[in-house]
């Protein structure tokens, strides 16, 4: 079972096993969200091999039900309120799928697997929970928790409930750390998906503070192949960091695209940069993110398949080509979310 495989990560995650592993039967689990569009999984929707659920992992006797009905043997847990800017908020929604939600698995996976040993709960997170980084240094899977927004608060909490399940009720676990994804089928309201919204649409970009924050930015196919590999080949009780040793300041990684979009969009160079908006900064905002991804790479072999302007200019052209399902999640809700977040900075 995959939960919240019809979100960004999810439904890439989905679609890698449902087609390589054709012996498996792939159960997605997702409340839909405002986050979750089954249209991300319309070319697997009537594959032999895979069925989708709408559930919440809030409901524990639904989540009984659902591990009863299908004979659930091994989760991959991927459904969460994902946003930090919605988590500043909005911090109770995040304490209750994010925490609670995941206690609420974790409970119904104890108590299905009689017999613990065989079966594995993967918990997939991020590398927020570590905090922020200066100038210099990488998250290694030794760091210390320290996190700073409601949404890495609530991750951190729920990697300790997994990490103590496996201590306590000896449930084979593990948990993934991962740093900032960006691709095709990603919710227009994070960095890269805004923006190449708001380029389309000639909108201001709203870029905070200084702008000179960093992130390391990784393709989700490349996050999709690793959480393969580590489902598969990981030691439970481990927990490992996928990262892309690709490290950007906001502000270079925005140029980069407005020059790139430029060019696709056939633009003259430069246009898009004028929609550039340095805005008020983001509470409790971290600094830089960068990841030591040498664990995952020498134990498992895992290493990013694309550079980032190949992942970047795919994502774009995906965009530019799928300007129904953009225009479809960025209808109804949408206006008014993005007038709350933005008219007021
Ligand atoms: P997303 O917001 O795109 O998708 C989340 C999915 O979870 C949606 O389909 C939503 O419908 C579902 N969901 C939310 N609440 C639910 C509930 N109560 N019950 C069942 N389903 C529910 O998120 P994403 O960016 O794909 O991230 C997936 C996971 O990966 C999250 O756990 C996130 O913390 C983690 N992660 C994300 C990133 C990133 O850059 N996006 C990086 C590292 C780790
Ligand atoms: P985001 O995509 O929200 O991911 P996260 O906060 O989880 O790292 O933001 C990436 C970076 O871009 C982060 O430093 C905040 C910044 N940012 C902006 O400058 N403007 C925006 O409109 C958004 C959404 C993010």
């Amino acid at each position: 079972m995959i939960t919240g495989g019809a979100g960004f990560i999810g439904s890439h995650v989905v679609r890698l096993f449902v087609r390589k592993y054709p012996q498996y039967t792939i159960i997605n689990l997702d409340a839909l969200t405002y986050a979750g569009n089954l249209e991300n999984l319309k070319d697997i929707e009537s594959a032999p091999n895979y069925r989708f659920v709408k559930a919440d992992i809030l409901n524990q006797a639904g989540l009984e039900k659902i591990f009863d009905e299908y004979g659930i043997t091994d989760i991959i847990h991927l459904a969460a309120e994902s946003h930090v800017d919605r988590s500043i908020v909005s911090p109770l929604d995040f304490v209750y799928t994010n925490i609670i939600g995941t206690v609420n698995l974790l409970n119904t996976a104890r108590h299905k697997w009689a017999e613990p040993a065989g079966h594995l709960f993967y918990h997939v997170s991020t590398d927020e929970v570590f905090g922020s980084l200066g100038e210099k240094g990488f998250f290694s899977e030794t760091s210390p928790y320290a996190p700073n927004s409601p949404y890495s608060a609530s991750k951190a909490s729920s990697d300790h409930f997994v990490r103590a399940y496996h201590e306590t009720y000896h449930l084979d676990t593990i948990v993934s750390n991962c740093s900032n994804n960006y691709g095709p089928n990603h919710f227009p309201e994070k960095l890269i998906p805004l923006f190449i919204n708001n380029i389309i649409q000639r909108k201001p970009l709203p870029v905070y503070g200084d702008g000179k924050f960093t992130r390391d930015w990784l393709y989700v196919k490349d996050h999709a192949r690793a959480i393969d590999l580590v489902f598969h080949n990981g030691k439970p009780g481990e927990t490992y960091n996928i990262g892309g040793f690709n490290e950007w300041k906001n502000i270079d990684l925005v140029k980069l695209l407005c020059t790139l979009m430029d060019v696709k969009l056939g633009r003259a160079a430069g246009d898009s940069e004028q929609l550039i908006t340095y805005v008020k900064d983001r509470p409790g905002h971290d600094r830089r993110y960068a990841i030591d991804a040498t664990k995952i790479s020498s134990e498992l072999g895992w290493k990013p398949s694309v550079t980032f302007e190949q992942g970047l200019s795919e994502t774009i052209d995906w965009y530019l080509n799928n300007t129904e399902w953009l225009n479809h999640v960025t209808s109804g809700s949408y206006q008014t979310y993005y007038e709350s977040m933005y008219a007021n900075r």
